[in-house]
């Protein structure tokens, strides 16, 4: 399989530029469904989930072309609304072609969508939300069928939870629904802003993102544009993380302290150096790692789930007992059991994991679980002593474009490799 060899030791230092954010991405290229004309994405990462979403789209009818971080797409000549199991199993995210295609074409069959094993992961809220919007569901046998009989219309929706899918879908169904439809108890992560700005730039009437109330007032018609996505606030979060590890000094570029409050609020509790500018951390770890106490993954602006493998990777060398409450994902440690194959003292009790930080962390053949899981076991790896063989990388592709190469570039010493 393919894997990473790393071979720990070497503290990091230089600059290192962050990619546009893969989770603001993904619901833009599925918002392009509703264009009636092209859209010009800049600074849209290369990730697998990236060209599993231009699968989609090419199965609907749609063209679109991939170069240099620039994905160009055309949705004027849709021509079918049925996207099969298969393309619907190789993300999350394909979840968000219901409210795509429907508020497109008032029709669609899918399936439920694929993603990271984190958890159950439903989309009843997605469902019910658009079954208030005028949609009749007809699930039967894991195949979702869905029509618009008398049309697709606003509606105030209140969610349980503010489920960033659930909010995403929503506000691409209503961008072209008759009517008002307002979002009480919205998700409020900078990705849903992202999706806003890109559908106010194709001439959708939406306001409130970034607030826990979104209203959008439905339009014939939504043009083409050119926008940029934002960065990778994740990625971003990933390198603050490897540094803290490994130690040294790194200069992130395209990165906005402003959306990682909480992340860099912890790594300096934990005796990290970090600095915000206007598009640019710089952070230096000098002195040894220190326990933080209790952190706890919330919805946005709390504590993000996204880095909450990262943390616990960086907490396992702080001297002193530190605590990761998770309370997004019911199953979302699973970086630990590994953690603890390289030497961490992690004991992990459903969403509590309790770690007794230790002086190293030693080279280990390793397996990625997840996405966050297998960048979080690339940098503790970075850190450890001896050489690390990590597999299953290609979970690791779905979120990061190249991260051997964005890490070599900083002094690791990473290589991809059959293992
Ligand atoms: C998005 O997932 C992100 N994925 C996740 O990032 C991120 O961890 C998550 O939001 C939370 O921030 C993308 O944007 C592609 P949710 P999503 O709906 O939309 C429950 C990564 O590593 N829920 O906010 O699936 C759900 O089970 C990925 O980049 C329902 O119960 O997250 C979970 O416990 C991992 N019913 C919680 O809500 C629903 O209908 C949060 O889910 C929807 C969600």
């Amino acid at each position: 399989m393919q894997g990473f060899i790393i071979e720990g030791g070497t503290p990091l230092k230089g600059e290192i530029r962050t990619s546009g954010s893969k989770n603001a991405a993904l619901p833009i290229i599925a918002g392009c469904l509703l264009v009636n004309g092209e859209v010009r994405i800049n600074d849209c990462p290369c990730l697998s989930d990236v060209y599993s979403s231009v699968r989609i789209l090419s199965c609907l009818g749609c063209k679109s072309c991939m170069s240099g971080g620039v994905l160009t797409v055309s949705c004027k000549d849709i021509s079918n609304d049925h996207i099969p199991d298969k393309l619907m199993r190789l993300m999350r995210s394909s979840a968000l072609y219901l409210g795509a295609c429907i508020g497109r074409l008032g029709s669609c069959t899918l399936s439920y969508p694929g993603g990271c094993e984190l958890g159950a992961r439903p989309i009843d809220l997605h469902l019910s939300a658009l079954e208030k919007m005028g949609v009749c569901i007809n699930e039967k046998h894991g195949v979702i069928e869905c029509s618009c009989p008398n049309g697709l219309h606003g509606a105030h929706i209140s969610l349980s939870f503010p489920s960033v899918g659930a909010t995403e879908n929503i506000m691409l169904a209503a961008s072209l629904a008759r009517g008002e439809t307002v979002i009480y108890n919205s998700a409020r992560e900078p990705e849903i802003a992202d999706l806003a700005r890109f559908l106010r730039a194709c001439g959708a009437d939406i306001a409130g993102e970034g607030t826990s109330v979104v209203r959008i007032n439905g339009v014939k018609e939504l043009h083409g544009c050119e926008y940029t996505v934002m960065p990778d606030r994740i990625v971003t979060a990933t390198y603050l993380c490897a540094a803290a590890l490994a130690g040294g000094e790194l200069m992130i570029t395209n990165a906005r302290a402003c959306e990682l409050r909480p992340v860099i609020d912890v790594l300096c509790e934990a005796g990290c150096d970090v600095y915000g500018y206007d598009d640019r951390i710089y952070i230096s770890r000098k002195r040894p790692l220190k326990a933080v106490g209790t952190v706890r993954t919330m919805p946005y602006p709390g504590f993000p789930t996204d880095a909450q493998p990262l943390i616990t990777a960086v907490l396992s060398r702080a001297a002193g007992v530190s605590v990761v409450a998770e309370n997004i994902f019911e199953n979302r440690f699973r970086a630990n059991p590994e953690l603890v194959r390289m030497g961490a003292q992690i004991k992990t009790e459903g969403r509590i994991a309790v770690i007794e930080g230790t002086q190293s962390l030693y080279g280990a053949r390793v397996m990625a679980a997840d996405l966050r899981a297998g960048a979080a076991l690339t940098a503790a790896a970075i850190s450890a002593q001896g050489i690390t063989e990590l597999g299953n990388i290609e979970y690791i592709d779905r979120g990061y474009e190249r991260l051997e190469k964005a890490l070599s570039s900083v002094g690791a010493r990473i290589m991809r490799t059959q293992i």
